[in-house]
């Protein structure tokens, strides 16, 4: 007999305290089974520790203890193990009772027919087989239920945080909407007033105050502004308006608000626009604010007397329009490039941090990438960046060339009116 079929065959182990009756048990199945036997109970349970036993049966009559009170205590130490009795004992109710109380799978009384014997055997091993069988089944079963329970945990937890980042988000537009918005055009009002009735009585410091109170309560107002329109674009309803627009028209429109700042700064921006790119499809107000985050982030973190390039055309087939930023400036460190298209992300130092301003390495509220992140999926396309510490940054936008009512319809919500500003 091969090894393979040898582990196929189940493993019967019988206990009698007569030689005889365990040799003329284990010619009769030694066929089918690979059949061990013992004498003792102490031997027994050597086999049992030593072999993977599968079917148990036992007489009940033996000298240290009775076949049922061995099989109880395997019942509590290998409970996957059949155990079946043999019996010419005629006080049957013990038995019975064992049965009952499922100390002891069936019995079969002496003398036996050996066609009965096989049937009986071969019922027990089909029986420890359905429950291997069933009992790996809910084993899996339960597995798979664990795993369920614990994806659910997570699931509602994940539900529990964006519930809250709702309302914080509801909390915070309340905030920026009234609760800063009121005082800045209380401060407005009172500089107003202050200039009416005191007109030219006013010293000449005291003129610079007021502007300096009108130009840090505008700067106040504009990024209420700023804020209040990204998280309005992210949960409320804006309608993509596309319009074809004349490329060289947009561009000079860009230069225009970028001037005062390339001049601060004494820096050139170079654009350059391929010949067959002369119009875009596009909403005129999201990708001007789109392109001017972009551009006036390439101004904040380029050196004086830098030049930076804005180069629109579309790719190879005509798809995509594809508008590239790059500059030659301070570049992004590795650890921070996954973060700056997320809301609020600035690499805060508060020896450069100051909103609204064009200045050398300004970080700014953190909202201009997020924003122009936004836009480009707004128009089914995306945004990416490829960067250098120490050596510049090179931000690409890819539009589809003429987006189509689906790759706009996920955006598509209720007509906004905003209108475009410049990120500061
Ligand atoms: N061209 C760039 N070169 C180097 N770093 C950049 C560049 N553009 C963006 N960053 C980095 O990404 C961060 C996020 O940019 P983002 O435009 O979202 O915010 P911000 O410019 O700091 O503030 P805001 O645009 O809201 O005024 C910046 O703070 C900066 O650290
Ligand atoms: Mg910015």
């Amino acid at each position: 007999m091969s090894q393979s079929q040898d582990h196929a065959k189940g493993t019967f182990l019988v206990i009698d305290d007569e030689p005889d009756i365990l040799d003329a048990i284990a010619r009769l199945f030694r066929r089918e089974y690979h059949v061990l036997t013992a004498q003792t109970v102490a031997r027994a349970r050597e086999l049992i520790d030593e072999h993977n036993v599968e079917v148990v049966m036992t007489d009940q009559r033996m000298p240290e203890m009775s076949g049922i009170e061995f099989l109880s205590e395997l019942r509590t130490t290998h409970p996957h193990i059949v155990r079946v009795l043999f019996t010419g004992y005629s006080n049957i109710n013990d038995v019975i009772d064992a049965i009952n109380e499922g100390h002891v799978y069936r019995y079969i009384s002496k003398p036996w027919k050996p066609v009965e014997l096989r049937l009986f055997v071969s019922q027990a091993f089909e029986y420890y087989r359905s429950k291997r069988e069933r009992d790996e089944l809910l084993e899996r079963l339960q597995e798979a239920n664990e795993q369920l329970e614990q994806q659910n945990a997570l699931l509602s937890a994940a539900n529990e945080e964006l519930k809250l980042v709702d309302r914080v988000k509801d909390v915070f537009m309340e905030v920026v909407s009234h609760e800063l918005n009121t005082p800045i055009a209380i401060i407005f009002g009172y500089t107003y007033l202050l200039r009416k009735e005191m007109g030219e009585e006013l010293s000449s410091v005291g003129k610079k105050a007021l502007a300096g109170v009108d130009s840090s309560a505008m700067r106040l107002k504009n990024i209420s502004k700023r804020i209040f329109k990204m998280l309005d674009e992210e949960t409320s309803s804006t309608t993509l308006e596309l319009t074809w627009l004349d490329i060289d028209k947009f561009v000079d429109s860009l230069r225009e608000q970028l001037d005062p700042f390339l001049q601060k700064r004494n820096q050139t921006l170079e654009v350059s626009i391929s010949p067959e790119t002369e119009r875009v499809l596009a909403d005129e107000d999201k990708l001007t604010d789109l392109c001017l985050n972009l551009l006036m982030n390439a101004i904040k973190f380029s050196y004086d007397d830098q030049t930076i390039e804005l180069d629109i055309g579309h790719d190879d087939d005509g798809e995509q329009l594809v508008i590239t930023v790059r500059d030659c400036g301070v570049g992004i460190p590795d650890e921070d490039v996954s973060q700056i298209f997320d809301a609020f992300f600035s690499t805060f130092n508060s020896g450069h941090h100051s909103s609204g301003q064009f200045q050398f390495n300004k970080r700014g509220i953190g909202i201009g990438l997020a924003v122009a992140k936004r836009f480009a999926e707004m128009h089914g396309g995306h945004i990416q960046v490829d960067s250098k510490e120490g050596e510049g940054s090179h931000f690409t936008v890819c539009l589809p060339a003429r987006p189509r009512e689906d790759d706009v319809a996920a955006f598509s919500r209720r007509s906004s009116s905003s209108s475009h500003q410049l990120p500061h």
